[in-house]
């Protein structure tokens, strides 16, 4: 991965999502086994809301046929950032492109994170690249005024990624790693509970894992506490029409690359979900 250079000129504006040819900006390691790339796509840039995701092709060196579906982690003027880790052929070759390298996006696609009117103190739980979605949410709500407490967990310390932007904004981190190398030993869920048990949150957003995503859910039902949940399925289309993405949920089965892939964590049905992508 590379950092460096400059923006070109070629996304173009029009109806929502589009397909636009955009620049690597930069694509640097930032984490073990994690990339930080950036991206010059001034029509998702401009429309794109915290928990929308992109369908990126990559196309350097071989044809993939199916995109990937990668989180919009924050938005910037015409930049958008993506986290992504590096898991199979797609992610490799994305570690592999630098900054003379174009790629073709189809963005911004899905429904992202609800803000309520009433939200005055939000809980962000992050489990790994969970993070990558809640940066732009964070950034969103500090600017709202809605106060922020972020809870992290990651298997290890090298593996922590969106610290940075949390710490920018949030008015408290938590963070919880597998193997104790920073923060509290254990899982995320250990402070979540904690936290949850303070009663100052009206409202819960997390990714993650699945198994973390569920254990959150509980945790907020018990104690009355709305949450919102982002979840991960193997998406072929993007756009609605492949059914690949199905979410069970007490309403029917949704599209989480339309209806999601953000849900209300109450909506979902867990016990009949279906089997999520093994990271
Ligand atoms: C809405 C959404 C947002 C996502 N956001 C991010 C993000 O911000 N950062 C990030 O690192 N990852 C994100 N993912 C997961 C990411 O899409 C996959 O890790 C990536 O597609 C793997 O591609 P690959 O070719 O490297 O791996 P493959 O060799 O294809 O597979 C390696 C692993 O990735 C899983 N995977 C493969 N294709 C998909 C797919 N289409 N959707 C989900 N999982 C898949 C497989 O089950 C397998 O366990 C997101 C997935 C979804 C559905
Ligand atoms: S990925 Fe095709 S319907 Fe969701």
């Amino acid at each position: 991965m590379t950092g460096c250079c400059g923006a070109g000129e070629k996304g173009h504006a029009g109806e929502r999502p589009s397909l636009e040819r955009v620049d690597v900006l930069s694509n640097e390691r930032i984490a073990e086994g994690v990339g930080l790339m950036i991206l010059h796509a001034r029509h998702t840039a401009s429309l794109v809301e915290p928990g929308q995701f992109v369908h990126l092709r990559v196309d350097k060196g071989r044809d993939f046929i199916l995109r990937r579906p990668f989180s919009v982690h924050r938005a910037r003027g015409e930049q958008i950032e993506i986290l992504y880790q590096v898991l199979g052929q797609g992610t490799l070759a994305m570690a592999e492109l630098s900054c003379s390298d174009d790629i073709d996006l189809i963005g911004p696609l899905g429904h992202g994170w609800d803000v309520p009117a009433d939200v005055n103190h939000a809980l962000l739980v992050s489990g790994g690249l969970g993070a990558a979605p809640l940066g732009g949410l964070a950034e969103k709500l500090a600017r709202e005024g809605v106060a922020v407490t972020c809870a992290m967990g990651a298997p290890t310390q090298e593996r922590l990624v969106g610290l940075d932007v949390f710490e920018a904004v949030a008015r408290r981190v938590v963070i919880a790693t597998d193997d104790g190398s920073e923060g509290e030993l254990g899982f995320v869920t250990g402070p979540v509970e904690r936290l949850l048990a303070e009663g100052s949150f009206d409202i819960v957003y997390a990714c993650g894992p699945e198994v973390m995503q569920r254990a959150v859910a509980a945790m907020c039902a018990e104690v009355g506490v709305r949450c919102q949940v982002s979840l991960e399925r193997l998406m072929a289309c993007g756009i609605g029409a492949c059914l690949s993405c199905v979410v069970t949920t007490k309403d029917g089965l949704k599209r989480a690359c339309v209806e999601g892939p953000v849900f209300d964590a109450e909506e979902v049905c867990w016990d009949v979900s279906e089997i999520p992508p093994k990271h």
